[in-house]
């Protein structure tokens, strides 16, 4: 039996991907919309419907609407460059704003039942002095990335106060996993991975002491689907509520390896934030979803695809 229709935005991509794969081994019908701008022809699964279109293209999003069908959004195509947001906040706001503004607008016209987005807890909070941060701690970003992430968060409220649009925003803390992009400036793990892979020598930025949430992307898809399948909405954190410093994300990557490297240490980077970790209790009182997957078992999963 064919389940709900799920159109999967960025399906090309790290995240998307995985997702889209997750889905059909589920028997949902999948659409992809992806401009191949990051994502790759070689992660997009054979049983979805792939268009490539570029959500900033509304008369080709439409079409696809219209072919479709969806009755469900996973919303994960975005810019995903804190620091090109830094550099051209204009083009970071017309992907991330602009292109999911179609998307809505879309979805209210369509009568999609709810929209899943992919947001970000790590960007979003800013210098929290409560960690692990919970929902409830004023968003504050310090990154264009961030602002135009919250700024959905509330374009999102404003069609569900205003024309019930649900949703579900699923704020992530840093996520990693099989088909990361080693190249972007996104996954640290995946930088690490690639460098260690390549024999080259990891730079850590700073002291190393800056934390992070890693939580592994199997995890993530787990969220998602269970925002599809029960009755929720709102916002939602989706982290392990462990700190771990790049200082210990070093070691644990060296002692799966096997290969031999001293730390190294370079400039700290301006402005990069201390500590970012976030506390998922909301989520998992709501639908029972907790973190499964340990951070070893998580690196070696990754480490194993980059060795395959
Ligand atoms: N990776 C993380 O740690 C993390 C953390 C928080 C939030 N997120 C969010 O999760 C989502 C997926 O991130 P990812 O890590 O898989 O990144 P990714 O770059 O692998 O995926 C993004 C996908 O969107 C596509 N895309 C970009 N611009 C597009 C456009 N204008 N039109 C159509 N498609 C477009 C890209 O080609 C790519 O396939 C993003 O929204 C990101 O902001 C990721």
């Amino acid at each position: 039996m064919k389940s709900k229709k799920i159109l999967v935005t960025g399906g090309a991509g790290f995240i998307g991907s995985n997702l889209v794969d997750k889905l059909i081994e589920k028997n949902y019908e999948v659409a992809i919309v992806d401009n191949l701008s990051t994502g790759k022809k070689e992660n997009i699964n054979s049983k979805a419907e792939f268009y490539n279109v570029d959500i900033l293209d509304n008369e080709k999003l439409e079409r696809v609407f219209i072919k479709e069908k969806p009755e469900f959004i996973s919303h994960h195509a975005a810019q995903i460059d804190v620091r090109k947001s830094v550099s051209d906040p204009v083009f970071d706001a017309n992907i991330n704003i602009l292109g999911t503004l179609n998307l809505l607008e879309l979805a209210k016209k369509y009568n999609v039942k709810k929209t899943v987005f992919a947001s970000s807890g790590g960007a979003i909070y800013g210098e929290a002095n409560i960690v692990p941060t919970p929902e409830e701690y004023p968003a504050e970003p310090i990154s264009p990335y961030g602002v135009s992430k919250f700024s959905i968060e509330q374009y999102l409220n404003y069609y569900n106060e205003i024309f019930k649009l649900k949703f579900v925003a699923l704020r992530y803390a840093n996520v990693y996993g099989p088909r990361q992009d080693p190249l972007g400036e996104a996954g640290v793990v995946a930088i690490f991975c690639n460098k260690l892979l390549n024999n080259e020598q990891l730079i850590i930025n700073g002291d190393g002491k800056q934390t992070r949430d890693f939580v592994y992307v199997g995890d993530i898809v787990k969220a998602n689907i269970l925002s599809f399948e029960k009755n929720i909405e709102g916002i939602f954190n989706i982290g392990t509520g462990l700190e771990i410093s790049i200082n210990e994300l070093f070691d644990a990557l060296i002692k799966i390896s096997g290969i031999k490297m001293q730390k190294n240490y370079g400039q700290a980077l301006k402005g990069e934030q201390m500590r970012s970790c976030l506390n998922a209790d909301k989520i998992k009182q709501a639908l029972g979803w907790k973190a499964g997957m340990s951070l070893e078992s998580g690196l070696k999963a990754a480490w194993g695809k980059i060795i395959e």
